[in-house]
């Protein structure tokens, strides 16, 4: 198998990802809302990268079944009926509803992967689901992490790490530099994923903004075991078989 990371969705367009099969991380927090979001009842979230979009696509669905979620800066948008906590994404309130998502950088990375073979939405509580996926399907497989405004992501790179060494522990993985690197990372925080998220510059702002116990949440591996699939404009939930610690 072959497994090669890009550390932020830079450079990266719809048509560089056409045909690939890839895993999309964005650890802080969008994934793991999206895999809240799924495993609480949502019947799909639809990404999009600007709020005009999220709201002309909202005006087109009707009222009761839609729900407009995300964030600028961390914090609700004006007018939208969440925000990007995983917390407020409860069975009451999302069950049986399509959400329309829009996020500095998480929802922008998946949307870029639209076109994709297979577009899957990964981070730390959905980890052994994604890993079972990717061991399951095999090939070769992109692992685009969202990354901030363009730039590096120390939680996200670390997922991506985990991911790798997680699928290596039974299938031979052949990796580019930026998987050894993500590697080395996920070797140095494997005992303390919340410490690291504690230290990142997200992290850190998150829990500068009143979102410090979010990080708990997105640091809990394994805890929702799906697996988040994009499927035409939306984002579906795929059958997982859950291997623990595989
Ligand atoms: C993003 O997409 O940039 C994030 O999920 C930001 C956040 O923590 O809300």
């Amino acid at each position: 198998m072959k497994i090669e990371v890009f550390f932020s969705p830079a450079g990266v367009d719809e048509l560089g990802m056409r045909g690939r099969n890839v895993v999309i991380i964005d650890v802080l927090r969008a994934s793991t809302t999206i895999c809240t979001a799924l495993r609480n009842g949502a019947r799909e979230v639809i990404p999009t990268p600007d709020i005009e979009n999220a709201t002309k696509i909202s005006a087109n669905l009707s009222g009761n079944s839609r729900l407009l979620g995300g964030e600028r800066q961390g914090k609700k948008i004006d007018g939208f009926d969440l925000g990007n906590s995983p917390s407020e994404y409860t069975p009451e309130k999302v069950g049986g509803k399509t959400i329309i998502f829009t996020t500095t950088n998480g929802a922008g990375a998946v949307y870029k992967c639209r076109y994709a073979a297979m577009a899957l939405v990964g981070t730390f509580v959905n980890i052994s689901s994604i890993v079972q996926t990717i061991r399951d399907v095999g090939g070769t497989w992109t692992i685009l992490c969202s990354g901030s405004q363009g730039a590096f992501s120390i939680e996200d790179a670390t997922c991506a790490g985990m991911i790798i060494s997680k699928v290596q522990a039974e299938t031979e993985v052949e990796t580019d530099d930026a998987g050894l690197t993500a590697i080395i990372l996920h070797k140095n925080f494997k005992r303390s994923i919340l410490g690291m998220m504690k230290k990142a510059e997200h992290g850190k702002y998150l829990a500068s903004i009143g979102f410090g116990e979010d990080l708990k949440i997105c640091a809990a591996v394994d805890s929702v075991p799906v697996v988040p699939t994009v499927d035409g404009v939306g984002i579906k939930l795929k059958a997982s078989k859950l291997v623990v610690n595989g």
